[in-house]
């Protein structure tokens, strides 16, 4: 870059502002000098922005060119603080964030003058209540679905309402923490995600640990599944149900590598690798590759744990992979205890833009078609499903089972219940709150032990949410809860119900090769 490149017009008025200050200095007062201590600075800001080369904008426009980088970094917080409506922010509403932090906090939780919602939009949805309501303090306050089939010797009372996979890493410790010591006042449970078991896991609540295709705890030195280190890992008392994790909602087949830098000692003992190497999990599971050798990996697992609750996770993709999933169980005899369905609308620390906007089942359209598929080869009586997918508030929780999942998990809302403002800076180690973040400075500002009561409280308050909703609907009890229940609008003038738009699919029908090829005729199944 020579001299005669720059813009003109920068250096004429740079160099004349200069001079005239000199001037002034000289003939008028010695005080006008001070003018350099904003002068000169500016001025080789200017330089360095005309003389660097990636950003277009502030090399043809120096120092006013820099504005632009600045209001981009204030956006966000502009819009959240200054533009968003009540219902509009995204993931989650100001409307939703603000419930979720009245109910950790345990403020006022009631809202004045009726709905915000507009009830004769497209899409709108409710519950339908009955006169004759129960009073909701008879009712279980604190319901629970027992997980473990036949072959479990150490079945799991699981809540109604649980923490989602995240792991240590992408959550700091700090939030780890308070997530597993809330959980463990509330009596509900945390799933570990894949990163592995750590110590701030290890805080006195249930733990759900999930193994996912990097088999963080139980990998052996070429990356497999180590059944020896599986079974030392899973004796600790206090995980209580093991989840293989084949996709999330975000990013559904997209594995992941730790960098070597990132790979610390610490994270490595966790995570039972070597340090400062490159980690790989890769986007499928090398421990099996058909659908029958999956439901063996369970077997082993569950027989390794000395019987505690095994399952998979997956987000619905292919319809015809879970069929031949449903067809293995047959098949071999072999069934998990439970299955967790994610919805494409899940969250994650980071993840590719096409992966989290473009790739995934939707939670409800993922759930109806799992439930139905599991009723139809009559498997569903044997295995428990929970749900996860912006799942915050009680009628989430009422509509998802009503839909047919028997207890759900939530990731997001949790995060906001030890303090996450939705600052969407989960993939910068910037996070300001000190949820998704390794930065001590930042994790500093998170109490561990005011977040954990947090947490407790946002768990007892909408499980109670979704008690007082049962009993104005006169249910007893989560179960007693059927797709009849819910209504959605369809347009202004046509409304229907979820039985309407999700039929049940009959017991067993699935079993009769005829009603199949029936179902696919009729394209009630989709594509097969
Ligand atoms: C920070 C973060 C980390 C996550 N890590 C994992 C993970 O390790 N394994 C996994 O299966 N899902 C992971 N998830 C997905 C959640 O467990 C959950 O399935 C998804 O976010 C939907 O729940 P939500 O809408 O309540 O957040 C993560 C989500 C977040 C926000």
């Amino acid at each position: 870059m020579t001299v005669k490149n720059l813009p003109k017009k920068f250096l004429i008025g740079s160099l004349c502002l200069i001079a005239l200050v000199a001037a002034a200095g000289i003939f008028l007062s010695p005080h006008f000098l001070w003018a350099y201590l904003l002068i000169l600075p500016l001025f080789f800001m200017g330089i360095v922005d005309i003389t660097q080369k990636n950003q277009a904008i502030r090399r043809t426009h120096p120092l006013l060119g820099r504005l632009r980088y600045v209001a981009e970094n204030l956006r966000p917080a502009v819009q959240q603080y200054f533009v968003e409506s009540d219902l509009s922010g995204k993931p989650f509403s100001r409307r939703k964030r603000s419930l979720i932090y009245q109910r950790a906090k345990k403020a006022q939780e009631t809202v004045p003058f009726g709905t915000q919602l507009d009830v004769y939009e497209t899409g709108y949805e409710w519950m339908v209540h009955s006169i004759y309501a129960h009073d909701p303090k008879n009712l279980v306050q604190d319901p629970r679905i027992k997980v473990g089939g036949v072959d479990c010797k150490q079945p799991y009372n699981l809540s109604i309402y649980n923490i989602s996979a995240m792991s240590f890493g992408s959550l700091s410790p700090n939030a780890v923490m308070a997530m597993n010591k809330g959980a463990m006042k509330g009596g509900f449970a945390q799933n570990t995600g894949e990163g592995g078991v750590s110590p701030y896991h290890l805080q006195g609540g249930d733990l759900i640990w999930q193994v996912g295709t990097g088999y963080f705890g139980c990998r052996a030195k070429d990356g497999n599944f180590d059944p020896e280190r599986f079974a030392k890992t899973v004796a600790h008392p206090n995980i209580k149900m093991v989840e293989l994790k084949l996709s999330q909602g975000a990013k559904p087949g997209h594995g992941g590598i730790l960098p070597a830098a990132k790979n610390t000692p610490e994270i490595a003992a966790i995570r039972g690798v070597e340090p400062g190497t490159d980690v790989l999990s890769p986007p499928y599971h090398k421990a099996f590759n058909s659908p029958e050798g999956m439901m063996m990996l369970i077997k082993q697992m569950r027989e390794l744990s000395g019987g505690k609750p095994v399952g998979f996770k997956l987000c619905i993709g292919s319809e015809r992979e879970f069929f031949d999933l449903c067809k293995a169980m047959i098949k071999t005899g072999i069934k998990p205890d439970f299955i967790t369905i994610d919805g494409g609308e899940g969250g994650t620390g980071a993840a590719p833009v096409e992966f989290s906007d473009s790739i995934g089942m939707p939670l409800r359209d993922g759930l109806s078609f799992a439930i139905d598929t599991l009723r139809g080869f009559n498997l569903k009586k044997e295995i428990v499903v929970i749900a996860a997918g912006k799942i915050s508030c009680g009628f989430d929780l009422v509509r998802i089972i009503a839909m047919g999942a028997d207890a759900c998990y939530c990731a997001r809302a949790m995060m906001m219940a030890v303090g996450c403002i939705q600052a969407l800076e989960c993939h910068t180690n910037k996070c300001p709150t000190g949820v998704a973040t390794q930065d001590k400075q930042l994790m500093k500002g998170l109490d561990v032990n005011d977040k954990a009561e947090r947490v407790y409280n946002f768990h007892n308050k909408t499980v109670h949410a979704l008690v007082e909703m049962l009993a104005a609907s006169g249910l007893k009890s989560p179960s007693e809860l059927h797709r009849k229940h819910i209504f959605r609008r369809i347009s202004m003038s046509v409304v229907k119900r979820y039985d309407q738009l999700y039929p049940d699919m009959p017991e067993g029908c699935l079993l009769d090769t005829d009603i199949i090829s029936e179902l696919y005729k009729q394209e009630i199944l989709g594509e097969f």
